[in-house]
């Protein structure tokens, strides 16, 4: 049989409103919904091709085979497509990120969003975009709001099939600019699965999860309305209350470095000098400093004079997964 093959390209996300908790961490189902953009500067191309004699999934991931757990969750992934495409062929998968490297940009969310959409093609499923997306979420929450494009929703739903993102507004939107400041570049002590789990464990759990939910209509309003400084302020009430909920979760963890507070603090002084710009933070010490296109080349020079900063990299609203006729292999 010729081997069924398919490539897709996907691009991360920073949310504005966060996921940090599951009802059901067994189908990522979370506690709250998100808002998000994707990012056009960053991204991941991925080719699968299902083959009848393979004894095994075969997993490259930039270059080199990756570690057991990566490969198992891939592995597990590509079941949950191949149940529902009714076949147990094995598949060849490559995948290759654009991010620099050494920035410490690895993003489950594209990786996921681009091994659903070139499994669901390359098995020839004719999915719609609010089934891929809850695929996508079986591999990674984040993921589902890398299948559609520009700002996205992901409403939490109560079920596998209600929980999926949905474009809120394309990329063409809004030009607003996300400057993320790169403080480190080495791997995060606590991946963002097992920093979920704990959460529940925070004292201030609840009172985070009630506050994401109420800012879901206001973030979305702002979003219409192009509002950078309502949408700057839900955003860094959510990134410091989720970062709250982290420090204070048993175990703790604390993803924030010097250098991360060296970044707020100036993102809050420029501000107060005139200059809107508008900070938030995935499960990282990384800092997303959010503002208008016309300010960000003088943001990303600010960013890049704080010592300790390694690398600004400044990308737009970027569109959702596609497909593309260029393989990797
Ligand atoms: O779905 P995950 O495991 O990539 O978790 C995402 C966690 C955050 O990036 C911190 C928040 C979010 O909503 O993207």
């Amino acid at each position: 049989m010729t081997p069924l093959k398919a490539t897709a390209i996907a691009h991360p996300n920073i949310a504005f409103i966060k996921y940090w908790g599951d009802v059901d961490p067994s189908q990522h189902l979370p506690a709250n919904g998100s808002i998000s953009m994707n990012l056009d500067a960053l991204s991941t191309m991925t080719t699968v091709a299902f083959v009848d004699d393979l004894p095994d999934d075969q997993v490259i991931l930039n270059g080199t085979p990756p570690d057991v757990v990566t490969r198992q969750r891939v592995g597990a992934h590509l079941d949950h497509l191949r149940e529902w495409a009714g076949t147990d062929h094995r598949a060849q998968v490559f995948s290759r990120n654009s991010f620099p490297a050494g920035t410490g940009l690895a993003s489950s969310a594209s990786a996921f969003a681009a091994l659903t959409l070139a499994a669901a093609a390359a098995l020839d499923l004719a999915l719609p975009k609010s089934h891929l997306s809850a695929m996508a979420r079986l591999g990674s929450g984040s993921a589902s709001r890398s299948i559609p494009a520009g700002f996205v929703e992901w409403a939490a739903g109560e079920s596998h099939e209600t929980s999926c993102a949905f474009s809120i507004a394309p990329p063409d939107h809004w030009t607003l600019c996300d400057c993320i400041a790169v403080t480190c570049t080495t791997h995060k002590v606590v991946g963002s699965t097992e920093g979920k789990a704990r959460a529940t464990t925070s004292p201030i759990y609840r009172a985070r999860v009630e506050s994401a939910r109420a800012a879901l209509d206001p973030c979305r309003a702002a979003i219409h309305a192009r509002d950078l400084a309502a949408l700057g302020a839900l955003m860094e009430t959510d990134a410091v209350l989720m970062h709250a909920v982290t420090m204070t979760s048993h175990p703790p963890v604390y993803y924030w470095m010097p250098t991360t507070l060296a970044v707020l603090q100036s993102a809050l002084a420029w501000r107060a000098e005139g200059l809107p710009v508008y900070f938030t933070l995935d499960a990282g010490p990384n800092v997303h400093c959010l503002c208008e296109e016309t300010n960000a080349a003088p943001v990303a020079e600010r960013l890049r004079a704080i010592p300790g900063v390694k690398t600004v990299i400044v990308a737009r609203p970027g569109p959702g997964a596609h497909l593309t006729d260029h393989h990797l292999f």
